[in-house]
C-alpha cells in the first residue's frame, strides 16, 4: 500500500482535524510507503501573507511530529519543495475539461456567494490530483469533504491514461468512519471558517474557557437524555477512556446530569487526552531546525520519486524523445 496526504498549513489544528483526518495519517503511516505532505501551495490560494504562510508551514510539520508522526516511517515534506508536482500539474491541466472544475465545492460555494474566484481556487482539484497521482499513490486517507477531489483525480488520471497508456496508478479515497464529522462549539461541523473550534494545542485554561462556550439546550436536568445526539457527549467520546463514556452515558438516559458538570469532565478528560502532544509540541517547537531537517531529506526522497511519475508522464504524451 502505498499512502499519501496533504494536510493545508492554514492555521491551528482543531479537534475536526485531528480526529478526522491526522489520526487516520498516523494509523497508516506504517504502510510500505506513506508520504506526508504540507500543502503550502495550496494554502497560497486563501493565506497571503508571506510571514504568516511561512510559519503556518513550519507548525503544520511541528504538528504532525508531536502528534505522533515518525520521520523514520513516513516521509514528511513541504508541498512547493517538490517541483516536479507543478511540472505535473501542467500536464494534467491540459486534458481537465472546465465542467469538472466547474462542479467541484470550493469553486461553486464561492461563486454561488457571488464572490469572485481565482484561477488558483478553479484548478486546486487539478493540483491536488498531481500530488496524488506524483507518487503512484494508491490510497488517500481524507475527511469526507475531501471525496470529491479524489474522485476529480481519477477522473483525470483515468482519462490520461486512456489517451497515453497505463501512466498513472488509480487512487482510492480512504474516510476514517466514526469520527468523520466532529461537531464544532455550536454544534454545528467544526471548522475554522465557522468560529466554532476546539483548539488541540490551545493550553489547558484556554481549552477549558472553549469548552465551557459549548451550546448547550434548556432541558431541564431531571430529564433523561440521548448522549449520542448530544454535542458535549459526543466530544467526550472522543477524548474519555471506554469505561468512563459509558458510566457518561449511563448518566445521561438516568437524568439528573447537568451540562456544567459534562463539561467539566470533558475539560478534564481533554486535558488527559493531549497531554502527551501538548509535551511533544513543545520539544519539537524548541528545535524548528531538527524540523526543517527532516522536511529537507523527506523532500529529497519524494523528488526521487516524483522526477520518476514525471518522466513517465512527459515520454507518453510527447514531450521527450524528439
Ligand atoms: P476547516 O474546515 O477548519 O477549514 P480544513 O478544511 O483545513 O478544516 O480541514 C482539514 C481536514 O480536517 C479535512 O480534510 C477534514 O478531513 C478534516 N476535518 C476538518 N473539520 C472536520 C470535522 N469537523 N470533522 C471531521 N473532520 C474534519
Ligand atoms: N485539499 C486538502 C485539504 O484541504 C489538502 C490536500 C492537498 C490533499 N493535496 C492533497 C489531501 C492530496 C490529500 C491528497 O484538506
Amino acid at each position: 500500500m502505498r499512502v499519501l496526504s496533504g494536510i493545508q498549513p492554514t492555521g491551528r489544528p482543531h479537534w475536526g482535524n485531528y480526529f478526522g483526518a491526522i489520526t487516520q495519517y498516523l494509523e497508516l503511516q506504517h504502510a510500505d510507503q506513506a508520504f506526508y505532505f504540507i500543502a503550502n501551495l495550496h494554502a497560497l490560494t486563501t493565506v497571503r501573507d508571506q510571514q504568516a504562510l511561512a510559519q503556518y508551514t513550519l507548525d503544520a510539520a511541528i504538528d504532525l511530529l508531536a502528534f505522533g508522526l515518525d520521520p523514520d516511517e513516513a516521509v514528511l515534506f513541504v508541498q512547493s519543495d517538490v517541483p516536479e508536482v507543478s511540472q505535473l500539474c501542467w500536464l494534467l491541466l491540459t486534458g481537465t475539461p472546465m465542467g469538472l472544475l466547474e462542479r467541484c465545492h470550493a469553486f461553486k460555494d464561492k461563486k454561488a456567494k457571488g464572490l469572485s474566484a481565482d484561477a488558483g481556487l478553479f484548478t486546486y482539484p487539478v493540483l491536488q490530483a498531481a500530488d496524488i497521482l506524483a507518487y503512484d499513490s494508491d490510497t488517500v486517507p481524507v475527511g469526507e469533504d475531501q471525496l470529491q477531489h479524489i474522485e476529480v483525480c481519477r477522473d483525470i488520471a483515468g482519462s490520461f491514461n486512456h489517451k497515453f497508456g497505463e501512466v498513472f496508478v488509480l487512487p482510492r479515497a480512504k474516510v476514517l468512519d466514526g469520527s468523520a464529522r466532529v461537531p464544532g462549539t455550536d454544534g454545528e461541523k467544526m471548522s475554522k471558517s465557522y468560529g466554532n473550534t476546539l483548539d488541540v494545542f490551545a493550553d489547558p485554561a484556554g481549552q477549558r474557557k472553549q469548552i465551557m462556550r459549548i451550546a448547550t439546550d434548556s432541558r431541564p436536568v431531571d430529564q433523561p437524555k440521548d448522549p449520542e445526539t448530544d454535542t458535549l457527549y459526543q466530544l467526550y467520546s472522543l477524548v474519555a477512556p471506554a469505561e468512563a463514556c459509558q458510566e457518561m452515558a449511563d448518566r445521561y438516559r438516568q437524568g439528573g446530569l447537568g451540562y456544567g458538570e459534562v463539561k467539566k469532565a470533558l475539560a478534564a478528560a481533554a486535558e488527559t487526552f493531549f497531554a502527551e502532544a501538548r509535551a511533544q509540541r513543545d520539544d519539537w517547537a524548541s528545535r524548528p531546525d531538527d524540523v526543517r531537517e527532516i522536511l529537507q531529506s523527506g523532500a529529497a526522497w519524494a523528488r526521487k520519486k516524483a522526477r520518476e511519475v514525471l518522466q513517465r508522464a512527459q515520454a507518453a504524451c510527447g514531450l521527450t524523445g524528439y
